[in-house]
């Protein structure tokens, strides 16, 4: 390994605060070094990751291989990608942040961390608040589209998916400082409204509608849905009352304001429960600026008539999007692009991202294709303004089927959360907690643990699989839950509060030191925080923050068990190393949209 001292001695200046991720320090530093080592004409990002074996270090810059390939055999001082990585290794400029470099295979530079500057750095936060990790992406507003029920429709475990996964995916855009638009894009509009409309007409002919009577939206549905299919009469009058509602009379509108206003109560008693913050702009929002957003599309030819309907061929598609039905209306997919052009227009984001079903994967390809044909969106998907679809997979029951109750209805979203509250009530209970705490106490935690439990069973699987709801897995205390992680947390509390120690105090007033080597992994640790959350936002894996988070409780486990820190001579340096690890626990929680707990 080279010492400090042999590096080259220019010093490039890091601003204190607020400096980016770790990894981009270090490639900020690379980059540095390979604008000294390659010529111009070659100029390369610095390609930088963490060291698969950490005996190598702590990062490594890939760089030398690539470089090598294009010099090759032009003439070029180098003799071999190693040569080239001594270069970049000579070239780097000396830092605080760097303790060591070495030279590995062909050409890898790896280098180890600075133990005192990784302390340094926690303490910083420590000083400062988590907020000066945050990370930080090229873009200032983006719209999350998310949770997006139907109206009249139960909100089932899918539209549970679209919430926590947006939620999570909003929390960490928005610690990044992004502005983040959430938005509801409730199924509010279409031809069911019809029937729908016609049916409350015939319950309620003086036209004072009893919430009470249609509180279950879901049987209101179905009740007009049967009259619609076995009514001729009843059919045409509520394909007629399609027409009245579009045309905007008065008492249609209010009807449809009606049905809507007691789905929007119901789904916003789940968010509440949730925490989950949602504006709603409907389908209904966008329709005045369907005709424009066509017209534009039109004008560049994108828009074919095709057997009555109009249509934009997608090459590679068999079947076209229609954005024009046969009967004039327009659909699902017209909304769709007059959102996106409303959303790149008038509100002026440049990241919109939806959270649907895989199922709805063809269709985002589709409108996606054809904005970029417009030039609504760039060609290229690594520039923004972008538009990403989030997938996810199905949630399954015990029998490896799309997940129902007993009586074989799709599952209620309140029931499971009821459901999770209650088992942690009652595990609670078991604990002896009843006697040592309030009922509210009780509740407020069954509560956090329950809905913890749900939203991390979701999130901690990569979203594109489909996993199974199980009750008694997410629940348990032990292995990768929220559950395990909440009381892993709730301790690490508690030895703070037993030592008695000011924690406030000792912040700013002691030191931190990472000499035992399960200090250091942990430190190290501590700060790719966020890194992880950049990787996790950048590629949309809410799987990745939870990884993080759970290696990291894995990290402290091993520090704890390993180094004394109550009553031992590093007392206070390493209470200050678990106040760092409850720190960022808890915003990890946070962004996973996950109440922490303080005592267990
Ligand atoms: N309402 C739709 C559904 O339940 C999801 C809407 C997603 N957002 C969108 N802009 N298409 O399937």
């Amino acid at each position: 390994a080279q010492s400090l001292s042999n590096m080259a001695n220019h010093v490039v200046d890091l601003d204190q605060e607020n400096v980016g991720s770790l990894k981009q320090q270090i490639a900020k530093l690379f980059e540095e070094s390979l604008r000294l080592t390659v010529p111009e004409e070659l100029a390369v990002e610095p390609s930088i990751a963490p060291c698969q074996n950490p005996k190598f270090g702590d990062y490594q810059c890939n760089n030398a291989m690539g470089l090598w390939s294009k010099v090759k055999g032009k003439g070029t001082q180098f003799r071999g990608p190693q040569p080239i990585g001594q270069a970049i290794m000579k070239n780097l400029p000396s830092s605080e942040i760097i303790d060591s470099c070495s030279i590995a295979g062909p050409g890898f530079v790896n280098v180890v961390l600075s133990q005192q500057w990784i302390a340094k750095s926690i303490q910083r936060m420590l000083v400062n608040g988590i907020e000066i990790w945050a990370p930080k992406l090229p873009i200032k507003r983006a719209v999350v589209d998310f949770s997006s029920p139907n109206i009249a429709k139960e909100m089932h475990v899918g539209h549970l998916r679209s919430t926590i996964i947006g939620d999570t995916l909003a929390r960490m855009l928005e610690y990044s400082n992004v502005n983040v638009l959430r938005r509801n894009h409730v199924g509010d509009w279409g031809t069911q409204f019809g029937m729908l409309i016609e049916y409350l007409f015939e319950m309620f002919p003086n036209g004072e509608v009893n919430d009470q009577a249609i509180g279950d939206l879901e049987a209101f549905y179905k009740a007009s849905k049967q009259r619609f299919d076995s009514d001729p009469a009843f059919k045409e009058r509520a394909q007629k009352a399609v027409v009245s509602l579009q045309g905007g009379e008065e008492r249609y509108r209010t009807a449809w304001k009606q049905i809507c206003e007691i789905s929007r109560r119901g789904y916003n008693r789940v968010y509440e429960r949730l925490g989950v913050e949602l504006e709603e702009k409907g389908e209904s929002f966008y329709n005045p600026y369907i005709p424009g957003a066509l017209e534009l599309l039109s004008k560049q030819g994108l828009i074919e008539e095709s057997e009555g309907a109009r249509v934009i061929f997608i090459e590679g598609k068999n079947i076209p999007l229609i954005v024009v039905k046969r009967d004039g209306g327009y659909n699902y997919a017209s909304t769709d692009l007059a959102a996106l052009w409303y959303r790149l227009n008038e509100e002026k984001v440049e990241w919109i991202i939806y959270v649907t079903d895989v199922g709805q994967r063809e269709h985002f390809e589709m409108f996606f294709t054809a904005a970029k044909r417009a030039g609504w969106l760039p060609a290229e998907d690594n520039k923004y303004p972008k538009a990403s679809h989030v997938g996810f997979g199905l949630v399954l029951g015990e029998d490896g089927k799309r997940f129902r109750t007993r009586s074989t209805e799709t599952v209620k979203l309140v029931d499971l959360l009821d459901e999770a509250k209650s088992r942690c009530k009652t595990a609670l209970i078991q604990r002896g907690k009843g006697e040592e705490w309030t009922d509210e106490e009780l509740d407020r935690t069954a509560e956090a643990v329950g809905y913890g439990a749900v939203k991390y069973a979701d999130l901690k699987n990569n979203r594109t699989t489909n996993y199974t709801f199980n009750f008694d897995q997410m629940l348990n205390d032990k292995g990768n839950t929220a559950v395990y992680l909440l009381y892993a947390h709730a301790r690490i509390c508690s030895i703070i509060r037993k030592s008695g120690k000011d924690i406030e105090e000792l912040k700013k007033v002691e030191k931190l030191v990472l000499a035992h080597p399960d200090e250091r992994v942990l430190g190290f640790h501590l700060l790719q925080f966020a890194e992880t959350v950049e990787e996790a936002c950048t590629n949309l894996l809410p799987n990745v923050l939870c990884e993080y988070l759970y290696n990291l409780s894995e990290d402290f486990t091993r520090f704890y068990t390993n180094c004394q820190v109550v009553g031992s001579a590093e007392e206070t340096s390493r209470l200050l190393l678990c106040e760092a690890t409850a720190v960022v626990m808890r915003k990890c929680f946070h962004l996973l949209g996950i109440t922490p707990v303080y005592k267990i």
